[in-house]
Formats: structure tokens, C-alpha cells, sequence
């Protein structure tokens, strides 16, 4: 009964409100308006009587209660820096933790391995090729509740595989990629006052490559067939690992700068997936032609007249030639270094133990800098979409 005659009161007054003629019974409607008028005098009778209407406690002075917020949070603890625990080493290249300090003079953070920590870590950098299927190798769960896992992948969607069970475990993602949560990227800065004394190294060569990797199942087709029908129509000095001519480490600045062009190209072609082999002939003083992602996106990173991008020309054989012609007009080539009055590039890590300096030293500064919570769901979708 008491349901038939609320659902009544409900459907009167919806008719009420709509001001549409009823097409209920003269009983119901009777039934609703005296309900109504009730539940009128009932809140009336309600708001008099309520505290609501009085005053509420006044609250703190605002002064005192910040100054009571800040001595908590500038005491003692929050001298310390947030401990961030590296969970294991990725492909096991270890560096010296204090290389953040003296590379990118980043120091924001106590980086640690030693996993006696776990409990007391702000973060944990967990890196993705190192998960197991069964998920035994993860850090142990629950996580303390201020700690946030950090998922730490620089590969490109082509050669990362997914692990299922993942993608809602962490906090924050590590990437090469410009939206994730901490991007990785060694970036050009901006000179205040113009640099003059840039020089152009001297030259014997004109088109350069170093290969270290040349697997298939890493994405290579692309940049091979392009490099295979570039070669027809122009000398390319091949170094690297995967031609057989390995290039010590001390020999990878110079040989790159003792080259006119140096082939950029990438092993997948992804969204800002462009990498040191990018930074290299920019910061070597030589001119990168590009094969990746398109031009637009690397006018992201660096001006658009610091490089040559393959699609830029409707083949490999027009590339040729107009790398020939830059070859005999010194004028025109010159002008691919005018950034260079206005900005930097710096040398990239290359000894292989320090492939994931810059990674972890980027996400040190991160944690140091963010306290705020953060949960980063679905990271597949996010990642390989
Ligand atoms: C980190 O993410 C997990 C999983 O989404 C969540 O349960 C946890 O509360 C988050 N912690 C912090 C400190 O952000």
C-alpha cells in the first residue's frame, strides 16, 4: 500500500511539474497534493528547527592553521629525499647510482637497488622486459600505500612484449613516448646569447650508417629496403656490429662527424619514437637524414632545418641526388647548421651499461619533484594503440 501510494505521489507530481493535464484517477491526484502540502510543512518545520540553519563553527584562522600545515610539512622528513628503488637492472647494465649527480647533476632522489628498501620506497622502477609471464618477478603486493611502481619501457611498441596482468598494476609510465607520465628524451636547449664559434668538423666522407642491431623480427625491413635502393645511387660507409666493422666506443663521435649525412633510421617506425641514433649526428656536428615517424614530429625535437627526412623526397634515388648536390654547394649544406647559433645539442651516453642511465636518472628527478597520487590504468591500450 505504501508503495502504490508513493509511486501515485511520484507520478502526480511529475504530471504536476510537467504541467500536463493528468490522466490519473481525481483520487490519486487528492492523495498528492495533501502528501505534497505534508512535505512541505515538514521541511519548513525542519529548516526552522535545524542547526543547519544556524551559523557553522568557524573554522580556523586561516593564518594559524597554514602556519600549523607548514611546520608539518617542512620538519625533518620532508628533508628527505624520496627513496627510489630500482627493482632490478635492466639487462643487468649496472652504472654507478652517483652518475645522475655527476651526468645531469640530478639529485632529487636516493636511488637505491637494495631491495631492504622495498618498504620504505617512495617509488619503485620496475622495468618491463624483465617481468616474467607468471608475474613472480614483480615487486612483492600490497605495496606500502604511499609507494607508486613505476613501469619502465624506452623500447617501441614493435619490440616490447605484452605480459598479460599488467596493465592496471602501476602508477606511473616511463617511456620515450612525449604523454607518458615520465618522458625520456635528451633534449636541444636554447642558447641566450647566440653561439658564433660553431665550426663544421671537417669532412672525408659523405654518407654515414653504423648498424649495430639488424634482426628482422626488430621491425628493420623498412630502413633495409630504403637503404638497400639508397646505395645504388650513392657511397654509404657502413660501421657497426651488424656489418662486421665494430666501432669502439672512443670512435663513434668522431667517425660520425668525419661524415656529411648520417642515416637516422630508426629500427620501427613509431610516434616520437626517435632516438639517439637522432641526437648522435646533431650533437656530432653532422647532418641526420631521418626514417621514422613523420617529419612534423620531429620538428617536435629539433628545428626543421636541421635535418633531411626521407619523405621529403618521392624516393631514395632523388635523396641521392640531392645529397650529391649538397655535396658540391658548401653554401647549402652550411645552412643545415644556422640552429646551431640558437641552440644545443648535447652528446648521448654511449657505452652499453649506461643505456638506461638517462632513464632512471629522468624518473629520479620525476619522483623527487611529484608527490601527488597517481594510478595509470589500461597502459596497453595506451601504449601499443
Ligand atoms: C598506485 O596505483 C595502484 C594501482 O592502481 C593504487 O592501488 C595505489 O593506490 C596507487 N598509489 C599511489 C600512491 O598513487
Amino acid at each position: 500500500m505504501m508503495i502504490k501510494s508513493t509511486m501515485c505521489y511520484i507520478r502526480s507530481f511529475k504530471n504536476l511539474i510537467m504541467s500536463s493535464t493528468s490522466s490519473l484517477g481525481t483520487p490519486c491526484r487528492a492523495t498528492a497534493l495533501v502528501a505534497i502540502a505534508a512535505l512541505v510543512s515538514l521541511c519548513i518545520m525542519f529548516f526552522w528547527t535545524s542547526p543547519l540553519t544556524k551559523r557553522p563553527p568557524p573554522l580556523p584562522a586561516t593564518k594559524q592553521y597554514l602556519e600549523r600545515h607548514r611546520t608539518k610539512t617542512t620538519s625533518s622528513p620532508a628533508k628527505e629525499k624520496p627513496v627510489l628503488l630500482l627493482w632490478v637492472w635492466p639487462e643487468n647494465y649496472r652504472f654507478d647510482l652517483s652518475d645522475c649527480k655527476t651526468i645531469y647533476n640530478i639529485d632529487g632522489c636516493h636511488l637505491t637497488d637494495d631491495r631492504a628498501l622495498y618498504s620504505s620506497s617512495d617509488a619503485v622502477l620496475v622495468y618491463h622486459r624483465a617481468i616474467s609471464q607468471d608475474l613472480s618477478t614483480l615487486p612483492p603486493s600490497p605495496r606500502p600505500s604511499f609507494q607508486k611502481w613505476i613501469w619502465l619501457n624506452v623500447e617501441s611498441p614493435t619490440n616490447t612484449q605484452k605480459i598479460a596482468g599488467i596493465e592496471n598494476l602501476f602508477n606511473l609510465t616511463l617511456s620515450y613516448r612525449e604523454d607518458a607520465d615520465i618522458p625520456v628524451r635528451l633534449r636541444l636547449t636554447g642558447n641566450k646569447t647566440p653561439n658564433e664559434d660553431f665550426k663544421i668538423p671537417k669532412k672525408d666522407k659523405l654518407v654515414c650508417w653504423i648498424v649495430s642491431n639488424n634482426a628482422a623480427h626488430t621491425g628493420v625491413g623498412k630502413r633495409n629496403a630504403y637503404y638497400n635502393e639508397l646505395k645504388k645511387h650513392v657511397n654509404i660507409h657502413l660501421f657497426g656490429k651488424a656489418y662486421g666493422t665494430f666501432l669502439d666506443y672512443k670512435d663513434y663521435y668522431p667517425t660520425i662527424a668525419s661524415c656529411k649525412f648520417y642515416l637516422s633510421f630508426e629500427n620501427s617506425i613509431h610516434k616520437d619514437y626517435i632516438t639517439e641514433k637522432f641526437n648522435g649526428p646533431l650533437s656530432a656536428g653532422t647532418v641526420p637524414v631521418v626514417l621514422g615517424p613523420p617529419r612534423k614530429n620531429y620538428e617536435r625535437f629539433a628545428p626543421g632545418d636541421a635535418f633531411i627526412h626521407v619523405d621529403d623526397f618521392p624516393d631514395a634515388k632523388s635523396l641521392a641526388e640531392y645529397l650529391t648536390q649538397l655535396d658540391r654547394d658548401e653554401d647549402a649544406y652550411r645552412r643545415y647548421f644556422n640552429w646551431r647559433r640558437h641552440f644545443s645539442a648535447r652528446p648521448h651516453l654511449i657505452v652499453q651499461n649506461q643505456e638506461f642511465v638517462l632513464a632512471i636518472c629522468t624518473a629520479c628527478d620525476h619522483v623527487a619533484r611529484h608527490k601527488e597520487y597517481q594510478e595509470a590504468h589500461d597502459i596497453y591500450e595506451w601504449f601499443f594503440n
